[in-house]
């Protein structure tokens, strides 16, 4: 790796240990029965890695409950000692998450031909919801106002870079690989039905008052107070709730509440620039 293509993740002072430990996640073994969830921050993460939880668990909110989200399914690529080991002594078949553009992935993922589920949201929401997260989250720089955040989101000078690369080279893998591609959006209009979605990627089959159940667990509000999904056992240095919750709005279209007619108008012309060629849409009017 060209040490420029790790510049991504450098934006973070916290990750810069690993970054400098690279080898370690880019030697990451997966194994053939792992799931990946995969992500631009701020896109449903947690969301989808608690319905997911819950089904490996049979819709067991108890079992799903016992440890907090970033125990029940960390982040693969801060594999530091910590986790390597949290990640060797997972239950099997393992849940793993990562925020990692789709050229960062370690290659064993593709070798072992792994299941992985890519949920997108669209780009101005995520932005927004980034620029609270920026705040909150002590382990980011200033994120400065909303209109210098706003210019770093589209220059791809935020943690992990690019969402418009993000999302188009994830999209392009699907062609090949066994990526389940979800969109936020679909799962605030119909969540059910997404839920479905994922059982019959995943091949299961699940009674209809257990997907009931996991559809109850897992709507914003539930997860909002359920503190073994929302960060509140995150130490306060790390997270500051009271500066914005993590689990903040929860909704699509929040977008117009902070971009300006004139903002709106720059993103517009520059969005579609970026995603010039590209076959990918999501929904930006809600
Ligand atoms: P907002 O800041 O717009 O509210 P991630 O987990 O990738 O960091 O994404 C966090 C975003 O997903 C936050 O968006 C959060 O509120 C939202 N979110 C988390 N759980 C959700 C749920 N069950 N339903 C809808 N949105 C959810």
């Amino acid at each position: 790796l060209e040490t420029n293509e790790l510049d991504v993740i450098h934006e973070i002072p916290l990750y810069r240990p690993f970054v400098e430990k690279w080898a370690q996640v880019e030697s990451f073994q997966a194994r053939p029965d792992d799931l990946l969830i995969s992500t631009y921050p701020k896109s449903g993460t947690t969301w989808i890695s608690e319905i997911v939880d819950m089904i490996y668990n049979d819709g067991d909110e108890e079992k799903c409950k016992r440890d907090a989200i970033f125990n029940r399914v960390p982040f693969m690529e801060m594999s530091c000692p910590g986790l390597r080991k949290q990640l060797a002594v997972m239950p099997l078949p393992r849940l793993v998450k990562t925020h990692l553009p789709v050229q960062l992935l370690p290659v064993s993922f593709w070798e072992q031909d792994c299941k992985m589920i890519y949920l997108a949201r669209n780009a101005k929401d995520v932005a927004v919801s980034y620029y609270h997260f920026y705040q909150m989250a002590k382990i980011h720089p200033d994120p400065g106002t909303w209109d210098e955040f706003l210019g770093k989101f589209m220059a791809g000078k935020v943690a992990y870079g690019s969402w418009y690369d993000h999302v188009k080279g994830w999209w392009e893998k699907k062609k090949a690989y066994r990526i389940l591609y979800m969109f936020y959006e679909d799962m605030k209009k119909d969540p059910k039905r997404e839920i479905e979605k994922v059982l019959q990627f995943l091949g299961k089959d699940l009674k209809e008052e257990v997907v009931n159940k996991i559809l109850h667990h897992t709507s914003f509000q539930e997860m909002k107070k359920n503190r073994t999904a929302n960060y509140e056992m995150m130490p306060a240095w790390a997270m500051d709730h009271s500066v914005s919750p993590f689990m903040r709005k929860g909704m699509s279209g929040d977008w117009k509440n902070y971009f300006t007619v004139a903002q709106n108008e720059i993103f517009d012309a520059h969005y579609k620039e970026q995603m010039k060629g590209s076959t990918f849409r999501c929904q930006m009017e809600i």
